[in-house]
Formats: structure tokens, C-alpha cells, sequence
């Protein structure tokens, strides 16, 4: 059996050793205890069964063989990337696959009471901030956005008694600010307040949260977890098994929002080259911010591997490998040349979603639309695993284009594309 390792306070040993282990966890598909998901005794295949089964047979008694029932409580081939993911998390830990992250984010929201007080990153995924606007407020919820890359901004907006949980993402859309975990979840403690970590964007590949003391892990499995773009999932892991566990497990089996057993099947596979994937683009997203970083056409690159960045130092401190592959680039001709580049790219492909094995461009703002706090002179990057040289090479010629253009229209049309920053 593989060597697991450990959440919820049980020395951990050191990262690198911890990362080779999960490494291996996935690339074999055994997460330890019950093995590898395979068939019956005697099977040797190396891939995992499917199990499609939504109903399990009574025995002549009455009883059910395994507790087995129905497919919307649990399934054999979704308890096998549950037991993978945990794993990688921490062992000791539990998860509970989605249908989507959404499904998995609004699980936990769910699973809280009418009037209680949750506090939530004021950067964070877009769809997150709209469901809490839309739903979280006529579930109830008392929702206040605070800015959790700040400590004392957190400490001042926590209500003793009242906060039940901080909801953090870092590094965080489409700004990849950075959450210091560590110390956000030792104050959150200490007033009673329950963490959970949108960890979609680092993946336990590069941070563990539960391991630097969130309660609550969250993933669209969707991203990098599967990586092929051809998944929607979500997870909740915990680091106990506490009655609001017991919630997030009992609004998934009544609500319905399970993930069907081959999208299941699916996830396991593509986590079979999780850490391949995630270390290649997190070092192409360093080239290319790097790269970029003072070129003529571009005022800024968000990215928390450069040593600019404001969280970078703690960045390096939580994130083990790399700093992952999402950056933003901010267009130093506004909003025009931001849109300008979009038709002018060959290899990044124009789309939304992130963590697949291909290199994505998006202009943000136009995505979530007029209400967006997205500058509009951002364009989002999700780097993917193809040659970083190329990657350059199509940003690079894209800027130039747009640059080169504008440089020729500006005698005639001085203000196209400066369109003000929100
Ligand atoms: C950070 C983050 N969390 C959650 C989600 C929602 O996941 P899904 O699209 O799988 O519902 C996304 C989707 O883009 C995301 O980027």
C-alpha cells in the first residue's frame, strides 16, 4: 500500500517527499485501503471499472450487501476518485464528489442556516459571486465581501457568534491575489469561524489547505483535476467528519447533485498526469510572465510567481512546485487592444474555463458582463501543457499586431480603443 499522508494535525512529512507519494497515488490509481477500484477478485486490469448501476438488489433478508442502495447516495466508481482526491488532500480526510463546482460551492453554502453571517473573498470566481448575489441572500445568508489577502480587514469583519464560515479562493480570479491560509484560518479559529478554501486553481498538487488548517476544501474538478475539457465535476473534502460534513453529504443525496459514474470514471483517468500537468504549466505560466513582464504593450502581469506581486512571498511559502498556470495580462492600450488581441492569437485557443491541457485567452469582463469589477483591459491566460515557446511566440506576435496597428490607425483615429478602466 502507498504512503498516505495527513490532515487534521498529524505530522505531515516534507513536501517534496508528500508530492512524489501523490504523484503516485494518481498515476496508479490507488489511494491505499481498497485499492485500485478494480473489478472482482482476479482482476488485473490496470484501469478501474465502470459501475452504472443506480440500484443495488436486497439480500433474501432484507439487508443490502455493502449498505449499497442507490446510486444518488453513493456509487462504487465515484467512491474511487473520492478516495484518490482524498488522498491527495490528506489522508484522514473524506470528499464528496459533485455534479459541478457549483454544485460542490453551493453544497457548503447550503448546508448553512438562514441569518448566518458568511464572509467571502472579494476577489474570487465570478459564477461564486453571482449565485451568493442571486441565491445565497433569499437562502438567507447574511454575505459580506472582505478582502482576505488583509488580515486585519478579516479580523475587523468576523461578528463573534455570528460568522460561520470564511469562504477564501487563492490564488483568487482573475486578479491571483493570494490568501496567507495559515494565518487566516489561526484567526478565523480563534473566533469560532469555519474555513473553506476554493483550492480549484492551486490543486493539492502545489497547496494542501487542510493541512495549513481550512476545514473545508473545494474544487471545480472540472479544471485541472480532470484537465481534458471534457468533465464538469466538483468536490468538498473535510478534514472531519463533523455533523456539517454530514449536511454537505445529506444536501448532495437529497438535492441530487451527484456526479454520474462515468463523468467519475472520467476524472480518474485525467488525474492519472494531474502533477505532469500542473508542474509543465505552472512553469510555462512562469516563462511566460516573465517574459511579458515590462513589454511595451502590456502595464502589468498578475501572476504570483513574480517576485512583483504583492502575495508573492507568501505564495512561495504555500504553494510547493510552482505558482500554477493561470496568470492575467493588463493591456497598457486599454480595453481596445485588450479585445484587439483575441482575433489576433493562433495557438492560445479563445475560450473560458481554465486547467486544460490546452492554453486558453479570455477577455474577462466581457464574459461576466456589465457588472463585472474585472478591469477591461485584462485578458485572463490559462496555460496549458504545449510548447512555452510557442505559447511566447503566439502572445508575443498577437501584442505586436495590435501594437503595429494601432501605431498605423492612431494619425487617423487617436482614440480608438482607449476606452477608460473600470
Ligand atoms: C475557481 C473556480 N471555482 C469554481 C468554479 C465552478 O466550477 P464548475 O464550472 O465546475 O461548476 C470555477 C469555474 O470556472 C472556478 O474557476
Amino acid at each position: 500500500m502507498l504512503a498516505g499522508t495527513s490532515c487534521g494535525g498529524s505530522p505531515v512529512r516534507a513536501g517534496k517527499e508528500v508530492r512524489a507519494d501523490g504523484s503516485t497515488i494518481c498515476v496508479t490509481g490507488d489511494p491505499g485501503g481498497a485499492g485500485p477500484g478494480r473489478g472482482g477478485p482476479g482482476d488485473r486490469g490496470l484501469a478501474p471499472v465502470i459501475n452504472p448501476s443506480t440500484n443495488y438488489e436486497r439480500q433474501a433478508d432484507g439487508s443490502y450487501r455493502q449498505d449499497r442502495q442507490y446510486t444518488r447516495a453513493d456509487n462504487p466508481t465515484f467512491e474511487h476518485a473520492e478516495r484518490l482526491l482524498a488522498a491527495l488532500e490528506g489522508a484522514g480526510c473524506a470528499c464528496a464528489l459533485f455534479a459541478s463546482g457549483m454544485a460542490a460551492a453551493t453544497a457548503v453554502f447550503q448546508s448553512l442556516l438562514p441569518g448566518d453571517h458568511v464572509l467571502v473573498s472579494r476577489v474570487l470566481y465570478w459564477g461564486v459571486r453571482k449565485w451568493l448575489a442571486e441565491f445565497g441572500l433569499t437562502w438567507g445568508l447574511d454575505v459580506e465581501f472582505t478582502d482576505t489577502s488583509d488580515l486585519a480587514a478579516v479580523e475587523a469583519a468576523i461578528r463573534p457568534g455570528r460568522t460561520r464560515l470564511l469562504w477564501v479562493e487563492t490564488p483568487a480570479n482573475p486578479m491571483w491575489e493570494i490568501t496567507d491560509l495559515a494565518a487566516v484560518c489561526a484567526l478565523a479559529h480563534r473566533a469560532g469561524v469555519r474555513v473553506a478554501v476554493d483550492n480549484t486553481v492551486a490543486t493539492p498538487v502545489l497547496t494542501r489547505p487542510l493541512e495549513l488548517g481550512a476545514d473545508l476544501v473545494v474544487h471545480s474538478a472540472t479544471k485541472y483535476l480532470n484537465g481534458h475539457s471534457d468533465v464538469l465535476a466538483g468536490a468538498v473534502l473535510t478534514a472531519r467528519r463533523d455533523p456539517f460534513w454530514e449536511r454537505i453529504r445529506s444536501w448532495r443525496r437529497n438535492a441530487g447533485a451527484v456526479l454520474g459514474p462515468f463523468e467519475a470514471w472520467l476524472l480518474q483517468r485525467g488525474m492519472r498526469t494531474l502533477f505532469l500537468r500542473v508542474h509543465r504549466a505552472s512553469d510555462s505560466a512562469l516563462a511566460i510572465a516573465t517574459h511579458f513582464h515590462g513589454h511595451p504593450a502590456v502595464a502589468a502581469v498578475l501572476y504570483p510567481g513574480l517576485p512583483s506581486h504583492p502575495g508573492h512571498q507568501i505564495a512561495a511559502r504555500q504553494m510547493h512546485g510552482g505558482f500554477g498556470g493561470m496568470l492575467s495580462i493588463r493591456l497598457a492600450g486599454g480595453a481596445g487592444h485588450a479585445l484587439a488581441v483575441l482575433p489576433a492569437v493562433q495557438v492560445f485557443k479563445r475560450a473560458t474555463s481554465l486547467g486544460g491541457v490546452e492554453s486558453l485567452i479570455e477577455h474577462r469582463r466581457s464574459m461576466e458582463g456589465p457588472s463585472s469589477p474585472v478591469p477591461g483591459d485584462l485578458l485572463r491566460l490559462s496555460v496549458g501543457i504545449e510548447a512555452p515557446a510557442d505559447l511566447i511566440a503566439d502572445l508575443g506576435a498577437a501584442l505586436d499586431a495590435v501594437q503595429g496597428h494601432q501605431a498605423a490607425a492612431a494619425p487617423r483615429t487617436p482614440a480608438a480603443g482607449q476606452e477608460a478602466d473600470s
